[in-house]
């Protein structure tokens, strides 16, 4: 069933910490296993959302309705602020903000451009093509969000939990803003083309 929202961990209510925990020192924090691995996967998402930035431009310039163009763009602007966030967080943990190449939005972003190539200029086929493209791309953050809120609960960060919380459910929001434009009218439109 396409563009059906999916139902994964990340969906799932955020557990609250239960906030008596010992206070350690930050060099105890910052050798930690799992703060070392929180951080790596904040290095991860910060240089997904940067390329994602980009790739919603060529989005936004390759989509054929203007339906799908609006929320391409309302999109690129969300990002900006999550990219914000992010900086944020990495100030709250007493890191800097670092990227880190991921693989996975690399590949993500390569079929996005892929499936430009495969559909003709103009056509319905286009958008829904980049809807499930975008819609890869929002499944990707919506597991990394949900994944280090959870985590920087556990660990006491509790302001960093509410950013990524905020990141969350706009990624959340996105997703199935795009599923509503495909089958109000998109799909249909596709179905009907030579
Ligand atoms: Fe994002």
């Amino acid at each position: 069933m396409p563009n059906k929202i999916l139902e994964t961990n990340s969906t799932v209510p955020v557990k609250k910490g239960t906030g008596d925990k010992p206070t350690i020192n930050k060099d105890e924090m910052k050798n930690a296993p799992l703060h070392k691995f929180f951080v790596s996967a904040l290095k991860d998402i910060y240089y997904a959302e940067n390329a994602i930035l980009e790739a919603l431009e060529k989005m936004q310039e390759a989509a054929t309705t203007e339906e799908l163009k609006d929320a391409f763009e309302d999109h690129h602007l969300q990002t900006q602020k999550h990219v914000k966030r992010l900086e944020k967080v990495f100030q709250l943990v007493d890191e800097k903000p670092e990227k880190k190449e991921c693989k996975a939005i690399k590949g993500i972003i390569q079929e996005g451009e892929e499936v430009i190539k495969a559909t003709e200029d103009g056509s319905a086929t286009r958008d829904v093509a980049l809807i499930i493209a975008a819609q890869k791309v929002e499944h990707y953050e919506i597991a990394t969000y949900g994944g280090l809120a959870q985590l920087a609960i556990t660990m006491g960060h509790d302001k960093a939990a509410d950013l990524l919380e905020r990141t969350l459910q706009e990624e959340e929001d996105t997703d199935s803003h795009l599923t509503d434009i495909a089958e109000t009218s998109i799909n249909f439109d596709a179905e009907q083309e030579d």
